[in-house]
C-alpha cells in the first residue's frame, strides 16, 4: 500500500467511515473524505494528515454524486477502495411513519449506495483491485419494530450488493457489505439521548456484551477494501458481537 492506493469514503467525516479512512491512511493510503457536513469533513481530514483530503457529496442528490466524483477524479487517477458509509436513521412506528420518513432513509442509504457505485465505477475498474464495501446492518436480516425505513433500506443494500458483485466482476471490482451490530458513533449517541435506544438491552442480547467501537468495523471494512479478500465478493459480513447468531431463547 502507497498513496497513490486510494479510498473513497462517504460518510468519511464521523464514526465508521472516518474510522474506516483513519484506518487505510495508518497502512499508508490516501483518503477522500466526502460528506455533506464540510466543515466536519474538512476538520476530520486535518486529523489525518496530508494523505487525505475532503470534498462535498449529498448521496442523496445525483447532480451532486456526480460533481463529486468528476472533482475525485480530477486528481485521482483511480480509486481502491470506496466505502458507502453516509447515512441516517429516522425511527418511528410503522403506523405512524410518514412518506418523507421512510422515503429519506430509503433514498440515502439504498438510492445513495446505488448512485455513488454507478459514479465510482470507471474509477474502480482503472485500479484492477477495486473493492466496494456498503454499510448493511443486523437490520439487514432482523424485524426490528419502529425501524421498517432502515431495515428496508439495508436488506436492499445487502440485494444491491450481491448484484453488483455478479455484475463488476468482469471488471475486476469485488461488492461486499458488512453488517455492523450496535457501535458507538454520533449515529447511536443522537438515538440514544432520544430515548430511542436503550443500551442495556442491546448489550444483554449480544453475546459479547457491549457495543462495537468504530475501529472494530473499521478493521473487518479494511479486509474487505484491500486484496487480502481478493477471492470474496457479493457476502455480507456480519461484525455484530454474536447479536444475530444469539440462540438463547429456553
Ligand atoms: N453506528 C451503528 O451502530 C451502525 C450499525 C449498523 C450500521 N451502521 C451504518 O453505518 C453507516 C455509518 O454510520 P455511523 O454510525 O458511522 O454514523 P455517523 O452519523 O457517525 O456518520 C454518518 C455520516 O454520514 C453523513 N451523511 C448523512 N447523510 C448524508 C448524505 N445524504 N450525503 C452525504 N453524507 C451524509 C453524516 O454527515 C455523517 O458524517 C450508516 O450507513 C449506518 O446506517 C451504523
Amino acid at each position: 500500500m502507497n498513496r497513490e492506493n486510494v479510498m473513497a469514503v462517504t460518510g468519511g467525516a464521523s464514526g465508521i467511515g472516518f474510522a474506516s479512512a483513519s484506518k487505510w491512511v495508518e497502512q499508508g493510503g490516501s483518503a477522500v473524505l466526502l460528506d455533506y457536513d464540510l466543515a466536519a469533513a474538512q476538520r476530520a481530514s486535518q486529523d489525518l494528515g496530508p494523505a487525505a483530503r475532503a470534498l462535498y457529496i449529498d448521496v442523496a442528490d445525483a447532480q451532486s454524486v456526480v460533481q463529486a466524483f468528476a472533482d475525485l477524479a480530477a486528481k485521482e487517477q483511480r480509486i481502491d477502495a470506496l466505502v458507502n458509509s453516509a447515512g441516517i436513521a429516522r425511527p418511528a412506528p410503522s403506523s405512524e411513519m410518514t412518506e418523507d420518513e421512510f422515503g429519506s432513509v430509503m433514498d440515502i442509504h439504498v438510492n445513495g449506495t446505488f448512485r455513488v457505485c454507478q459514479a465510482a465505477r470507471k474509477l474502480l475498474s482503472a485500479s484492477g483491485r477495486g473493492s466496494i464495501v456498503n454499510l448493511a446492518s443486523v437490520a439487514a436480516i432482523a424485524g426490528m419494530p419502529g425501524r421498517a425505513n432502515y431495515t428496508a433500506a439495508k436488506s436492499a443494500i445487502a440485494g444491491l450488493t450481491r448484484t453488483l458483485a455478479v455484475e463488476w466482476a468482469p471488471e475486476g471490482i469485488r461488492v461486499n457489505a458488512v453488517g455492523p451490530g450496535y457501535v458507538r458513533t454520533p449515529f447511536t449517541d443522537v438515538l440514544i439521548g432520544q430515548g430511542k435506544l436503550r443500551t442495556d438491552g442491546i448489550e444483554a442480547r449480544t453475546p459479547l456484551g457491549r457495543f462495537a467501537q468504530p475501529e472494530e468495523i473499521a478493521n473487518v471494512i479494511h479486509f474487505l477494501a484491500t486484496t487480502d479478500s481478493s477471492y470474496v465478493t457479493g457476502h455480507l459480513l456480519m461484525a455484530d458481537g454474536g447479536l444475530t447468531v444469539q440462540g438463547d431463547w429456553y
